[in-house]
Order: C-alpha cells, then structure tokens, then sequence
C-alpha cells in the first residue's frame, strides 16, 4: 500500500517541487513589529469555509476535520507535541496555529509550498497521512448535502466543487487574525517593555522573528533536538518514511532527522537541512509545546535554550551566540512574549467567532471540539 501510494506521491510532489523552486522566499514587507491588518474577508465565502473546517466529511473516512488537529481554544493549534493524522497512523511535525496564517509566504514547517492558501488547502486534504481524501468524491459528497448546495450557490461558485472548496476554506482563514494583545492595545506590563528591549536589542530574537507576525518567512537552523517519538513510535515512523520517500529523501529508512527545509530545496552541500521556517510569535500562550517537533514544553525552556545559544548541530545558524541573560531577563522575555497573545474569549464566544458565523446543522457526528 505504501508502495503505490508513494509511486503517485513522488510524482506529484515533483511537479510541485519544481514550480516551488522557482518561487524564492519572499522578505516580509512589514520589517517593524507591529499590530497586524485585518483582511477583507468576504462573509458568504468564509461562512462557507469554515462549515467546511469543521466537517469530518471531508476526510476520506469521514472521521476528522481540520478542527480535528487545529483547534480554536488552542489558537487552531493541538497542544501536542507531535499532530495525530489520519486514523491507523500518528503525525511527525507540531501542529502549527492558524491565526494570521492567510500573512505566510510559505507554508508547513519546512516551507515547502511557497504558492498560495489554496494550494495548501488542497494538499492537507489529499495528504495520505492528513485527510486522506479524494477531492472527487469530496465533491460528490458536498452535493448530496443541500445546505452546501445552498452556500455554494450563495456564495457566488454555483455547484459544490474542488476548485471553490480549495478558495472557500482560504477565505474563512484570512478571518482569523489576531486582536487584542498588550503589545498592540500599548498595554505592556514594564516586565514586557523590558523584555521588548532586550527582544530587539542584548538577545537579538529580531534578527528572525521580525515584522508584525514576528517571523522573517524563512528557514533558519536553531540546533533543535529530534524527538525520538518519530523513531520509537510505529505509526509516526512510517509516516515519516513515507513522507520523506514522497519528497525525494535519500537513505529514508536509515534517517533519523528531520531535514526540514533540505525537503524543498535538496541543497546538494546539505545546509539546508534542519532548517525551519521561523514561527509567528503570537498567541504563543495557547500554542505550546514549541518548535517543529514541540521539543520545547514551555516559553520558559524556549528563552533558556536560546540563552544557551541554541542547541547543537554543524549548520547551526551564526547569529545563536550564548546570551547571558540573568533570570530577571529571562523571565522579562517571557513576559514579552505572553504580550503577544489576545484574549481568547470575548462573552460567550471565542474570538475567531465573532467575525463568521456558519450554520452547522445537518454535519453528521458534528463536534466543534473533538476529544
Ligand atoms: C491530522 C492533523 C491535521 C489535520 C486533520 C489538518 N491539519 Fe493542517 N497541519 C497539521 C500539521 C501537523 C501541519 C504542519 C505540517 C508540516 O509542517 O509538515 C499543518 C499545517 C497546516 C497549514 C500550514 C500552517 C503553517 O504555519 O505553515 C495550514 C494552512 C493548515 N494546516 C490548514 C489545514 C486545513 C484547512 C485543514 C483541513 C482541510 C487541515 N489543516 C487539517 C495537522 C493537521
Ligand atoms: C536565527 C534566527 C532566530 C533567532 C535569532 C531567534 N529565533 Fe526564535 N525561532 C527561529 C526558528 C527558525 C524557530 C523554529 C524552529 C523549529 O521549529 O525547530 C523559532 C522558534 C521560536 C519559538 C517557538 C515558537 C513556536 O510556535 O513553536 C519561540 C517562542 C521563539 N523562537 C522565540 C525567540 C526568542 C525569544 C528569541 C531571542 C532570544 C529568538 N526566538 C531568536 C528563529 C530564530
């Protein structure tokens, strides 16, 4: 099963590689840290979106959504370390949030699709090891349902189909942007401005986590260890290996590293490997555990392993230099870092609710916040 599944695999992923390649990372336009832009969000399409977000039905056993793994108390994140994935296998990579995600130059931990929301949307949905589903029958699917015959129709597309799922699902993510945090209400505790100071200044986080999403869109090796759960857990290893096999890894089976960005670009002197793509700063407070492989538990542990300069590695990235930061500093970055969260509730609702409303009558097993 492996075996075909990788065959069709690589030659997708091929095609996709090339047109990547041509795409080189883009510098975030906004360098200065600051509040982030809502988009205009087109409400009939994104109400659209997110109904679809939520249905199981888009998997190809009809048995997870997208909230599945991106949960909105968690800031579209899991809170585990390493995602689950489609049923009978278990996931190799953190779940990233999805907040300002719709801001992205490139997507997944390793940046490999550096294209457009709607092509990630299509691939998280054909992904074996994701949803697993077959985007024809997807769209059968949405037909018998007359609510999205409905919405569709409303919503400007006429009949349910791939091509509108793959700019529904997109539209719903430019809705969820953040608000509210102390950094951008001018509401910092003098711990926080004092942490600010040192972000941009003794400890030198700017340097990469720049811009109002705080990430510079680019890979970076930071000396992250592995976690070892990818290679003593069945079910992520075979994930893994499929993976790496799908994009074109040498020695798959042998490897016991994630090459991270060397996926995309294959650098034939290997400096690409282990880097990954810096991570947006904001809403931290729900997103833990940390890094690619959620190798770091809390923000504490994060800023200590920076002060440490980084971990080990031959192409570490220069710029991690041991900081010798005393405790009081370290605990004033902390601060800093938690005033980059908002609130997540407002009322009754969360946050992300109050700009779309859906109707989600009539999903079959529907649960918002799956166990
Ligand atoms: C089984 C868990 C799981 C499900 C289900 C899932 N995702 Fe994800 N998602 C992940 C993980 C893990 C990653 C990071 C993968 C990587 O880096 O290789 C990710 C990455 C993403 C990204 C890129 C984020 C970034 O910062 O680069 C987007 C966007 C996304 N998912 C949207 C969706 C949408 C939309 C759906 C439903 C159609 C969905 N996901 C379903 C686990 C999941
Ligand atoms: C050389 C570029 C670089 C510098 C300098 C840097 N970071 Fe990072 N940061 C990254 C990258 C890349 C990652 C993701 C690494 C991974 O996923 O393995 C990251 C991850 C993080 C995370 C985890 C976010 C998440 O969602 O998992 C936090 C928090 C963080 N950095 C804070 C800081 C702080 C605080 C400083 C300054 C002390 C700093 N960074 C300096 C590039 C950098």
């Amino acid at each position: 099963m492996w075996n075909l599944f990788a065959a069709g695999k690589a030659l997708v992923v091929a095609i996709l590689a090339l047109g990547m390649m041509a795409v080189p990372f883009s510098v975030s336009l906004a360098q200065e840290p600051g509040p982030i832009k809502a988009f205009n969000v087109d409400a009939k399409k994104a109400e659209l979106g997110k109904r679809l977000f939520f249905d199981e039905r888009l998997s190809g056993n009809a048995t997870i959504s997208c909230a599945t793994c991106h949960i909105p108390e968690k800031a579209f994140a899991d809170g585990l370390a390493l995602s689950k994935a489609y049923p009978g296998l278990d996931g190799f990579r953190n779940t990233p949030t999805l907040i300002n995600t719709a801001l992205k130059a490139a997507w997944f931990h390793d940046g490999r699709l550096g294209t457009n929301l709607n092509d990630v949307t299509r691939e998280v949905i054909t992904e074996a090891y994701i949803m697993n589903m077959d985007m024809r029958l997807m769209q059968e699917r949405l037909k018998q349902d007359p609510i999205y015959v409905k919405m569709f129709k409303e919503a400007g597309y006429g009949e349910p189909d791939n091509s509108a799922v793959r700019k529904a699902i997109p539209e719903y993510l430019k809705s969820l942007t953040s608000r509210g945090a102390p950094f951008d209400k001018g509401s910092m505790s003098n711990a926080a401005k004092k942490g600010f100071e040192l972000f941009k200044g003794k400890a030198g986080c700017i340097a990469c986590h720049s811009g109002s999403r705080f990430s510079d869109d680019k890979p970076h090796n930071l000396g992250v260890p592995d976690n070892p759960d990818i290679w003593s857990n069945p079910q992520r290893h075979l994930t893994f290996v499929a993976y790496a096999m799908s994009m074109g890894i040498e020695n798959h089976m042998n490897i016991r590293h994630d090459p991270g960005a060397h996926l995309r670009a294959h650098k034939a002197d290997g400096t690409d490997v282990g880097k990954f793509m810096t991570p947006t700063l904001r809403e931290l407070k729900y997103t833990a555990p940390y890094m690619h492989n959620g190798m770091l538990k809390t923000l504490k542990d994060v800023v200590a392993f920076y002060d440490k300069g980084g971990g080990e590695g031959a192409n570490k990235d220069s710029l991690l230099k041991p900081l010798a930061l005393s405790a009081q500093e370290q605990s004033d970055l902390v601060a800093f870092l938690n005033a980059l969260s908002g609130d997540l509730l407002t009322g009754a609702k969360y946050v992300w609710e109050d700009k779309i409303d859906t109707d989600y009558s009539a999903i079959p097993n529907f649960r918002k916040t799956p166990n």
